[in-house]
């Protein structure tokens, strides 16, 4: 059983999902701690709420982002923790942060990379008339969503879609992904070969 941090800054659900996987058997792991950059994010809440210990760490008392990195990495030692979760975690890694923990973060992100990094990804999707959008479980490194690919899941753009529904129907197949990916690596099923990740 391998331990598992999660950072979300979010309402959190796909912490949620993680959660349920967890208690369900889906996921061989267990979540040690969740880290948020957001006093009141709800994925705080959802933590508590099923006994996971939490931890609220402030950007603005730290001198700069690898001074407040360190101190995330501190936690998740300190929880014994091997792989990262980042869930709607709205902060970009320090490449020091990146490379303490190597091939050891994961993050989900509401596009089929590497279509529509960074913010909005959705609302990109639909402004640039694409008819296909997903969503993409990576690793993380040093770039923006460029990380290699673990899974993907593809979704239909409709002609009414707003960024909205678009995002909600992504949402249900995030929270399916998500699930597997870490399954996956918990297994030590995932084999990184530049920028392929195969399933063994
Ligand atoms: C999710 O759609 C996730 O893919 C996205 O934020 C949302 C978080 O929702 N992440 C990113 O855009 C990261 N670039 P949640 O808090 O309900 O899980």
């Amino acid at each position: 059983m391998i331990n598992i941090g999660i950072l979300a800054s979010g309402r959190g659900t796909n912490l949620q999902a993680i959660i349920e996987a967890v208690e369900d058997g889906r996921i061989e792991g267990k979540i040690k701690i969740v880290i948020s950059d957001n006093s009141d994010a709800y994925a705080l809440k959802r933590a508590e709420q099923n006994n996971i210990d939490t931890q609220y760490i402030d950007f603005k008392s730290f001198k700069n982002r690898e001074d407040y990195d360190k101190k995330v990495i501190e936690c998740l030692k300190e929880k014994g923790v091997e792989l990262i979760v980042l869930a709607g975690y709205m902060r970009i890694l320090t490449p020091y942060f990146i490379k303490t923990c190597k091939n050891r973060i994961i993050n989900i992100h509401p596009a089929l990379l590497p279509s529509f990094p960074g913010l909005h990804a959705q609302r990109q999707a639909i402004e640039y008339g694409a008819k296909v959008s997903g969503c993409t479980v990576h690793f993380v490194d040093e770039g923006v969503d460029s990380g290699p690919i673990v899974l993907q899941r593809a979704v239909e753009i409709k002609d009414d879609d707003t960024e909205e529904s678009l995002a909600e129907r992504i949402l249900k197949e995030e929270h399916q992904i998500y699930p597997q990916a870490i399954q996956l690596f918990t297994k030590g099923r995932l084999m990184i070969k530049g920028r392929r990740v195969f399933i063994k």
